[in-house]
């Protein structure tokens, strides 16, 4: 028997003005986005910003569903979005943002698992890191220099 210790880290920011102002414009689109979100079950909205190596800027929120399983999640709505219009860039950054119509979001909020493996397949399919940037409302910015550390042990195609 053997343990093994798997180490991740982030960088934290108190407040967006600490970011080159690259990610300050990304993140203010995807606060623009993230209130076009149609999340009227969870009242929870999420907007996501990627930017590609072509200079493009793809937006992404929540689309929730009667049947909510048949909703999406913003980071992949953008992601897919990108995947299907652009194949051919890299996905350099994505800034993503949280707010809740009932409570103020005062801590980051990290994309989901479902989210997080999608957005794995794209940084192995481009074999380049995606910066990763998350935060609330309000509050502290999490940035992840790659979407590895947000997601040990991954299952990928390696495995097939
Ligand atoms: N949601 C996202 O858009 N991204 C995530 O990473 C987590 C959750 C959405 C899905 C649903 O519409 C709402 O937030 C509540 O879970």
């Amino acid at each position: 028997m053997k343990e093994i210790n798997i180490t991740t880290s982030f960088t934290i920011f108190d407040t967006l003005n600490e970011l080159p102002t690259e990610i300050q414009d990304l993140m203010h689109q995807a606060i623009e986005v993230r209130k076009k979100a149609y999340a009227p079950y969870s009242k929870f909205k999420v907007g996501a910003a990627l930017l590609l190596d072509n200079g493009k800027v793809i937006l992404g929120s929540n689309q929730e569903n009667a049947a909510y399983p048949s909703g999406l999640c913003a980071e992949r709505t953008a992601i897919f979005y990108a995947g299907s219009t652009y194949p051919e860039a890299k996905i350099l950054k994505m800034a993503i943002t949280a707010a809740s119509d009932i409570n103020q979001t005062t801590a980051p909020i990290p994309p989901c698992g479902s989210c997080r493996q999608s957005i794995a397949e794209y940084e192995i399919k481009q074999d380049t890191p995606i910066e990763i940037y998350f935060m609330g409302e309000i509050g502290e910015i999490y940035k992840s220099s790659s979407l590895k550390n947000l997601l040990p042990l991954m299952f990928d195609k390696k495995f097939l």
